[in-house]
Order: C-alpha cells, then sequence, then structure tokens
C-alpha cells in the first residue's frame, strides 16, 4: 500500500481505521476523507526537521492552494506552522479558522488592489512581492493606513526543476517574480528599499511542484544565498528570511520514487549552514512552502460505482458519480492516481477498464487503464487514493455537479467539515 493509512480487512478497504464502505453508506459518495493524524504528522515532519535543519527560527508555511479549508487551517494554528495564501479567497478562510494572519504569507503574480487592501486591513503578516507595479500598491495602501508593510520579494532563480510545464515556476521566462539572470531581481530590491512604508524582511523562490530531484532546495538555495550576498554587498541590505517555496512530491503509484523528506532537508540544511560560511552571512531564517506533501497522501476519495460498460473486442469502461468536476487532475496534466475496488479488495483483478466521471465529455477520466475485478458492478465503492491535494481546491461546478462533503478523521471522532454542496447552493448566485 503507498501510505501507511491504508489496509485491507478481508474484502475492504480501511482507511484511517474505517471501513471505507461504512463512510460511504454513513455520509454518501462522492466523498472526499481526510485523516488528520496524517495532516498533523505531516506538518509536524516539516516543522521538526526544519529547525534541525537550519535553525529554531525555521518554519514551514502551510500551501493552502492545495487545499483550502478552515479545518486544515485550524490544523495549522494548533501546529503552529505558518500559511501561504493566495487570494482575499484564502484569506478568508484562513481568518474564520481563525488563523493567525501574522503568520501569512501572501503570494500571487497579480494581487488586485482590492486583495492588497483587504489583506492589509487584517494586518497580514507578510506579502510576497511578485513585481515593481506591486511594490508601488502596496506602498500606496500601507502610506494610507499609517503602516509598515513586512515583504519578501519573489525571485526567478533560473532553475527548471524538470516537472511537468504547468507547474513549473522558477525558469527566468515564468510568469511569477523578478529573475535574477535579467538584473530586475536587483532593481526591485533597491525599489522595496527604497519605499518609506515598505519593510523588506528576505527574499523567496518556489521552482516547481511535484518535483522529485532531490537537491532541487540545493540548487533554489545556492542560487538564492548568493543573491543575498551580493546584495548585501551592493546596498548593505541583509535578509533575514530567505524562503525556498514549496515542492517535495508525493508518491501517487507505486512507480513513484520515495523521497525521505527528513534527511532531504537535513541535506539542505548542511548545505545551507556551508554555503552561509562561505559567504560570510548568517544563516537567514529558512521557510519552506509544502502543500501537496503535506495533504496529498491524507485524502482519499470515494465513489460509487454507476455504468459497467464492456465494449467487446475494444475496451471497458467503470463510471463513477463524480469525476473531473472532484478531480481534473487526470484531465488536466494526465496525472496517475491508484485506484481501488474498495469493497473487492481480495478478488483478483483481471479486467482493465477505463475509470471515467459522469460529466459530458471523453476527456471526463479518473484514470485510465485500471485493473479491477471482472465482477464489478453498479453499487461496488471506487477509492481514489493520495486526493488530498489539488482536488477538493480544484473542484469545479462543471454539468452544475455539486462538490463532495469533505469528512474528517480523527483518531476517535470523525465530523463533515466541508458540506455537500444542494442544488440551492447552485443556484445561489442566479439572478
Ligand atoms: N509555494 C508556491 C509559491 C507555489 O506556487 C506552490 C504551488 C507551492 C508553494 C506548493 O507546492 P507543493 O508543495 O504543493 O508542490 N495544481 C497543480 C499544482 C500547482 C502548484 C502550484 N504552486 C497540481 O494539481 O499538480
Amino acid at each position: 500500500m503507498i501510505c501507511k493509512n491504508l489496509a485491507v480487512q478481508g474484502d475492504d478497504l480501511f482507511f484511517a481505521g474505517r471501513k471505507t464502505k461504512d463512510l460511504v453508506k454513513k455520509y454518501g459518495s462522492p466523498l472526499y476523507v481526510l485523516d488528520e493524524e496524517r495532516l498533523r504528522e505531516n506538518m509536524r515532519l516539516y516543522a521538526r526537521s526544519m529547525k534541525q535543519a537550519f535553525g529554531k527560527e525555521a518554519k514551514p508555511l502551510y500551501a493552502g492552494k492545495a487545499n483550502c479549508i478552515t479545518a486544515i487551517h485550524r490544523l495549522a494554528k494548533e501546529e503552529k506552522i505558518g500559511i501561504d495564501v493566495v487570494s482575499s479567497g484564502e484569506i478568508a478562510t484562513a481568518l474564520k479558522a481563525g488563523f493567525p494572519l501574522k503568520n501569512a504569507y501572501f503570494h500571487s503574480n497579480n494581487k488586485t488592489d482590492e486583495d492588497i487592501a483587504f489583506a492589509m486591513q487584517h494586518r497580514i503578516g507578510y506579502f510576497v512581492v511578485d513585481n515593481a507595479e506591486e511594490v508601488e500598491a502596496i506602498e500606496k495602501e500601507a502610506a494610507s493606513l499609517g503602516i509598515r508593510q513586512k515583504i519578501l520579494l519573489r525571485l526567478t532563480p533560473g532553475i527548471d526543476p524538470h516537472t511537468y510545464e504547468a507547474v513549473s515556476t522558477g525558469k527566468v521566462d515564468s510568469k511569477f517574480g523578478s529573475a535574477i539572470e535579467t538584473g530586475q531581481a536587483e532593481e526591485i530590491t533597491r525599489l522595496a528599499l527604497s519605499k518609506e512604508h515598505v519593510e523588506l524582511c528576505g527574499f523567496h523562490c518556489h521552482v516547481g511542484s511535484q518535483v522529485f530531484d532531490s537537491d532541487i532546495f540545493v540548487r533554489a538555495a545556492d542560487s538564492m544565498l548568493s543573491f543575498l550576498a551580493e546584495m548585501r554587498q551592493k546596498t548593505g541590505f541583509l535578509a533575514g528570511e530567505l524562503d525556498l517555496g514549496g515542492g517535495y512530491g508525493v508518491r501517487y503509484c507505486e512507480s513513484d520514487p520515495v523521497i525521505d523528506i527528513e534527511k532531504n532537508i537535513l541535506q539542505v540544511g548542511e548545505f545551507v549552514h556551508e554555503k552561509c560560511r562561505e559567504l560570510g552571512i548568517p544563516v537567514p531564517a529558512i521557510r519552506m512552502e509544502p502543500g501537496r506533501s503535506i495533504v496529498a497522501d491524507a485524502g482519499l476519495t470515494l465513489y460509487t460505482v454507476g455504468t459497467v460498460k464492456r465494449i467487446r473486442g475494444y475496451k471497458n469502461y467503470v463510471s463513477v458519480d463524480g469525476g473531473m468536476t472532484d478531480n481534473p487532475r487526470y484531465a488536466l496534466y494526465g496525472s496517475p492516481y491508484t485506484v481501488y475496488i474498495a469493497n473487492k479488495m481480495q478478488e483478483e483483478t483481471t479486467m482493465t477498464a477505463d475509470v471515467v466521471g459522469r460529466c459530458c465529455e471523453s476527456g471526463d477520466i479518473i484514470q485510465p487503464g485500471v485493473a479491477v475485478p471482472e465482477s464489478v458492478q453498479r453499487g461496488d465503492i471506487v477509492a481514489v487514493l493520495t486526493t488530498g491535494a489539488y482536488n477538493y481546491s480544484m473542484a469545479s461546478n462543471y454539468n452544475r455537479v455539486p462538490r463532495p462533503a469533505v469528512v474528517m478523521l480523527g483518531k476517535d471522532e470523525e465530523k463533515i467539515v466541508v458540506r455537500r454542496e444542494t442544488l440551492e447552493d447552485l443556484l445561489r448566485g442566479d439572478l
């Protein structure tokens, strides 16, 4: 089993100690389930490893874009880690969770004036500033509020993370950040330093997501620390924070590599200490922004099988009661997933089928070529593993399909943390 929180007993797949079939009986399907213990363990792993590797000032920021719901932000608050937010909506979610916004870092390559005002009114800790226009907009808003706003500058260090193009962000021609190579990173540093209501605290970079190159953070730190030292020499400004972004990959399938996050972070720590010694600068407070590797393996999606179609001599289809509306990742990225018929775990999987959704397009595929038991039929339960990240947060109402509920499974208790959408919810905005 690719995740520790999975088990098989008799015919059934268990997740976080619960029989998946019972969860569907109790809460309906499709259903997102989250394992609270796993979420906490993943948060703690980063917090502990980072402190050990970089010093006690270091901390992870949970990247809420991976799964932005109040229940997860509440855990982030309890575990005393920071968060990365990317919109007023994500800020509102953090506020509803009672998350202390001073520990929030506001990203986005295009924050609107309204976003900037909203974030500042709620005293967001940091803006991670993408470009020169944004420095000006923040200066203006901060001046009008009579405050000094902390910022980091997002830079592009010119690193190709060898992941899929849509999630690669650290290359010079990226839409994100200011490039070191073109001199724009230095320009924006000087601009930020010249502003009265802006407090430049450090720099940020993010090279990509679902990255398996184990030295990716070393390469990013190398480039960023050199820039830090160069800026100190040229401007006298010594950055106190360095944010290396998100990005350890997770295992969707047995064939995906295993990454030892703790070991990796410790290696980055050794490099950072060594490099800072070489450059003659103190080790800055390091931040990392894990999203996927905090929530992915803490999540599972359960569906009920509907139509099973066997096109003799061609192909088989197993249709489920959700689809690209709750998990668009195969349709978008061809992303692999491990899929089980969760109530027939002992049966031999002698048939191959595309597990597809209920939407009106052929691209509505959860996963092609899945090995399933010959007996698969209407009413069976399908479990798609590792769906905690970028599933609920990327869900849509295409075909006016309501979004599923999210249930959080605690050690002893469980509760619905996002209720299933109703038809009234779908029509709420229609005038
Ligand atoms: N920080 C920044 C600035 C980011 O842009 C991202 C992801 C993260 C942190 C978190 O990266 P993670 O630890 O989750 O890899 N929708 C795509 C993923 C897009 C990632 C965007 N940025 C997917 O479903 O694979």
